[in-house]
């Protein structure tokens, strides 16, 4: 997952992204090396249990990560936890159907329980409080999907004093 967004030459804003793997962290960091005078900070972590404060990041962007983790749904709730109230994910994921094909069954690992269709995986969001705040595009015959989605109303101690009395 990468949080937040590559920063404009000029703007203060800081982005983090982190992979399990820590290879992938390591082509990342020479990619961006001596660019973005630090403002990019990369760190090996699982999007299940991200080392975040609550509501701290403005956008998350979920580029072909959540179809890799078993604990697809706990991703998406630490996704919410750290967006700010309006904050957005940006998301490009793989539906069921594709990963059950032959071709990616045979070429490429990925779990192979409780994954999910673009409905599922929207479902999930809504859910956790997002509303999709674009059309959603389809590429491969529907086996990628890309969209982005708000997080909506009211700030995470809200939700979670209405979670409680509604419990
Ligand atoms: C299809 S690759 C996408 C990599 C990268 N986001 C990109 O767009 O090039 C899937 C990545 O998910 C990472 N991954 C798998 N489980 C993860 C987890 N629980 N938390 C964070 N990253 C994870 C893998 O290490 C792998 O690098």
């Amino acid at each position: 997952m990468r949080a937040g967004s590559r920063p404009a030459p000029n703007s203060q804003k800081m982005a983090v992204g982190i992979d399990l793997d820590p290879e992938q962290i390591g082509r990342a960091r020479k990619r961006i090396a001596d660019q973005y005078d630090g403002r990019i900070v990369l760190a090996v972590g699982s999007i299940t249990k991200l080392p975040f404060a609550d509501a701290s990041f403005d956008a998350a962007f979920d580029v072909g990560i959540l179809h890799h983790v078993p604990a697809w749904q706990t991703g998406i709730a630490e996704i919410r936890r750290v967006l700010k109230p309006g904050g957005r994910i940006f998301f490009e994921e793989v539906t069921q159907a594709a990963l059950d094909r032959w071709i990616y069954r045979r070429f490429l690992e990925h779990p192979r329980e409780n994954r999910f269709s673009e409905a599922q995986f929207l479902t999930e969001l809504q859910r956790h409080g997002f509303k999709s705040s674009s059309p959603i595009h389809r590429v491969l015959f529907g086996d990628i999907f890309i969209g982005v989605a708000k997080l909506q109303g009211a700030g995470l101690e809200d939700q979670r004093s209405s979670e409680i009395a509604n419990s």
